[in-house]
């Protein structure tokens, strides 16, 4: 370590944590009780004082290469030394179009335009953007109701909260957008408890929209938006045939089909994304997170030609689309995204999630009969255990758990209420898969 950077972890009085408030977490705990990150390199997180903390979570979901890859720091670090910025509002840069073109490679079909933006919740906010100006310029400015699905997470935007389901964000929040409708979720333990990859039960939830187009009539719909499997609220992998049911209805009704892939791209489904996985082509995908291992802030839409060719219409001086961010497609997070593509393209890491799903299964079903394991779900590379919940404490199982994985027997995982959520990065072997499950052993034994 140097100098520098044991300055820079070094926590000398309390107050030193109190300034920035953390996103998504229990701040007061937190600051009681910090789980602090020193550095990383491939599979593993270090704290401050040294210990190992195996990554079972990839970050949060994107660091699908292992972390401080040297192919992707020296691309990010030459990058920073020849272009630090330039805008993309009227001018580009070679690297902007390179990853455009490599993204949309690995896209099925003729989904082959990208338009890049910095997170997963402005890739959301973009595509419900791009669907409403889509039927704006082919006519059908009535096409504005927006569907979603319960249980759905669509980042924190006041469109992806909108078509999102959690609860909270309503209380929070408010009534959002209005216009907007959501499908039944896709989870029953009853007829599906203990299922690997995608569960038997539930295609005909599909059939839902049928009652939703009726309710408000499909010249008044502009778009379905869903995680083709649901990871933040809890991994919720898609029944057989529910998505090719869902892109039938949308073709029924001329309705868009938008798959956020924010978590199921790049290789975590064992496909570049989980369209090519389900054999279902959606209008538009929304992507973040791994496209460069989530090395630099990056995000983006990836749109179907005919979408883009409706808007390449008009005065050739005019702007098509009234939209975008000061770092869109920003030199750094392309560079990164480069470099990123090539490790996964060079380690064939996406087959490596494939060829590991069975073993990953096989390892995380074991924790069944484990005190208070209520379920467990797996597909591709990622895991959910659901815990029984505390009597009148939901989630303090799982937070206890959490914390003391990471305090205690240096484990990094997610948790959701009383579920557990696993998604290490794709380059984790044999040995580190049993690791995980030692450890995780552990923890469920101790917070029982
Ligand atoms: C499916 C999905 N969409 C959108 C988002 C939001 O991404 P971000 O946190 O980068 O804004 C997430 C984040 O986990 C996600 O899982």
């Amino acid at each position: 370590m140097t100098a520098q950077s044991r300055a820079a972890n070094d926590i000398s009085s309390p107050n030193d944590l109190e300034a920035w408030w953390l996103p998504f977490t229990a701040n007061r705990s937190f600051k009681q009780r910090p789980r602090m990150v020193a550095r990383a390199k491939d599979m593993y997180y270090y704290t401050p004082d040294g210990r190992e903390v195996i990554d079972g979570s990839a970050g949060l979901w994107c660091c699908n290469a292992g972390h401080n890859r040297d192919e992707i720091i020296a691309a990010i670090q030459a990058q920073a030394a020849e272009l630090d910025y330039s805008p993309a509002f009227q001018f580009g840069h070679a690297k902007g179009f390179a990853a455009a073109s490599r993204i949309a490679q690995l896209a099925p079909g003729d989904l082959n335009h990208v338009f890049f933006c910095n997170s997963g919740s402005e890739a959301v906010d973009t595509a419900l953007k791009v669907a409403l100006a889509y039927w704006n310029a082919k006519g059908q400015g009535s096409k504005t109701r927006l569907i979603g699905r319960e249980r759905g997470y669509h980042g924190v935007g006041f469109g992806g909260i909108s078509v999102g389901g959690i609860v909270k964000n309503r209380q929070f929040f408010g009534t959002l957008l209005a216009g907007v409708d959501h499908l039944p979720h896709t989870y029953n333990r009853a007829e599906q408890a203990f299922s690997r990859g995608e569960p038997e039960w539930g295609a005909h939830l599909a059939d839902d929209l049928e009652r939703i187009v009726a309710l408000h009539d499909a010249s008044t719909i502009a778009a379905v938006i869903v995680e083709p499997m649901a990871g933040s609220t809890g991994v919720l992998p898609p029944p057989k045939g529910y998505l090719k049911r869902l892109r039938e209805i949308c073709d029924k009704y001329g309705i868009l089909l938008i798959f956020d892939e924010v978590i199921s791209g790049f290789g975590r489904l064992g496909t570049a994304f989980a369209a090519e996985r389900y054999g279902v082509i959606p209008d538009m995908i929304t992507f973040a997170k791994g496209v460069n291992s989530g090395t630099v802030p990056m995000g983006g839409v990836i749109v179907r030609e005919g979408i883009y060719d409706t808007f390449m219409k008009g005065p050739e001086h005019m702007i098509e689309l009234f939209h975008g961010y000061t770092y869109s497609g920003h030199p750094l997070a392309c560079a990164a995204a480069l470099a990123t593509l090539d490790v996964y393209r060079d380690e064939k890491l996406f087959e490596r999630a494939k060829t590991l799903e069975p073993v990953w299964a096989d390892a995380i079903h074991s924790l069944k009969g484990l005190p208070n394991v209520l379920d467990i779900r797996t597909i591709g590379l990622v895991g959910a255990i659901d815990l029984a919940s505390r009597p009148d404490a939901v989630g303090a199982r799982a937070f206890e758990a959490m914390d003391r994985a990471f305090n205690e027997y240096g484990l990094m995982m997610r948790i959701t209420g009383d579920t557990i959520a696993l998604s290490p990065p794709l380059i984790i072997t044999e040995t580190q898969i049993g690791e995980i499950v030692d450890k995780l052993t552990k923890v469920i034994k101790a917070v029982a």
